[in-house]
């Protein structure tokens, strides 16, 4: 790691992987000797084609993307596809069916009541720990589709699984998790993931949606969102965010020499391992959130006993350059998001530091 650079346990933005943030460094003032910065050529230059078509093949060619699925790059956060998604596939007469596990699944299905009638399929709530089997998700056939979140970044609750339903349309909130193991993209209709944990820098997102789903976009749909026109545009219906685009193109090939999504998974297994073991084994002085079985691989959350031994452990963690690791402010206590790009130096640091610091405080 380079010197000065601190173990960043942001929940997102999040840490990028040095190479790539080398690499931009390296042609930030002249792009592949064309005298200009990426950020500064037209989007419709052959240049930056170029870099669109290496974001989009590496994103297939990582997620192994079926030819029937485009991959789109638009803006306006995951929090915009909370809207876009109903907007453009809850018709009329129709429910919407939202699997919420945690905070950003209820979003996702109050932005959809606005647009129409959503239904909760399945409430993990209030306190978000867990999630459901497959087997005790059914939807009504018919629904408009059934939403879910892969990865649950505040509360720190995964899905082990992919959520699948034979008959209905599954569109999948993938902002947190993408890009961290293999995913079955052809069994989703939709999948949406803001960039800024395993992608790349805040500002994009990322859309893979089918061309079956594509067919239902409503004609008269407004332009913007419309994912069909988008699609037809290849996400340049209007500017897009180039440098984000190249980014994402950098991280692409960085995660393909780490061995693609196969490889870094078996990373991300180990990684959060470190930290749940470091839980486990302290005896009850530091309290994981998430219940064992939907344990996330990207954000590990826990509580300390109290909030004074909280701050204490906070300051002393970035005393010892471990920093972002402060709770979400719904929930409180520690949060670890230990994404791809994290390196699995700083989760032994982390949890050495944390066995040191219940020796001195248990
Ligand atoms: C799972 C999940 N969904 C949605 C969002 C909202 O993303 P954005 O801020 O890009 O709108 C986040 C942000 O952290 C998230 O983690």
């Amino acid at each position: 790691m380079t010197i000065g650079r601190k173990f960043n346990f942001s929940a997102g933005p999040a840490v990028l992987p040095e190479p790539v943030l080398e690499e931009a460094r390296d042609q930030m003032l002249t792009f592949r000797g064309s005298g200009t910065s990426v950020m500064e050529i037209s989007h419709r230059s052959r240049l930056f084609e170029e870099v669109l078509d290496a974001a989009e093949s590496g994103l297939r060619d990582l997620l192994c993307v079926p030819k029937d699925h485009a991959v789109l790059f638009l803006q306006g956060g995951a929090t915009m596809q909370f809207t876009m998604v109903p907007l453009n596939f809850l018709g009329e007469g129709t429910t919407a069916q939202y699997v919420v596990t945690g905070t950003w699944g209820r979003k996702a299905y109050e932005a959809a009541e606005l647009c129409g009638t959503a239904n909760v399929l399945f409430d993990a709530g209030p306190e978000y720990r867990t999630v459901p089997t497959q087997d005790e998700l059914s939807a009504p056939s018919g629904s408009a589709y059934v939403h879910y979140t892969s990865n649950e970044t505040i509360e720190g609750v995964e899905f082990p699984y992919d959520l699948l339903m034979s008959d209905l349309p599954v569109v999948c909130d993938a902002s947190s998790n993408i890009l961290s193991r293999p995913m079955n993209i052809k069994g989703h209709a939709l999948i949406y993931a803001g960039a800024q944990k395993n992608i790349g820098p805040s500002g994009v997102t990322v859309v893979i949606v089918s061309n079956e789903m594509l067919e239902r976009v409503p004609d008269g749909q407004h332009r913007v969102f419309d994912y069909r026109l988008i699609a037809e545009n290849r996400s340049m219906l209007n500017t897009p965010n180039t440098w984000g685009i190249y980014i994402i193109s950098l991280v692409c090939r960085w995660l393909k020499d780490q061995g693609g999504v196969e490889g870094i998974e078996k990373l991300n297994r180990e990684k959060a391992a470190r930290i749940y073991d470091a839980i486990d084994r302290s005896g009850g002085f530091y309290r994981g959130h998430a219940s064992a079985e939907a344990r996330s691989r990207m954000n590990v959350t826990f509580m300390l006993s109290d909030e004074e031994l909280t701050e204490r452990f906070l300051s002393q963690a970035e005393a010892n350059s471990l920093v972002g690791l402060r709770g979400h402010r719904s929930l409180g206590g520690v949060r670890a998001s230990i994404y791809n790009a994290f390196p699995i130096a700083g989760v032994h640091a982390l949890a050495s530091f944390m066995d040191d610091f219940r020796a001195d405080n248990g």
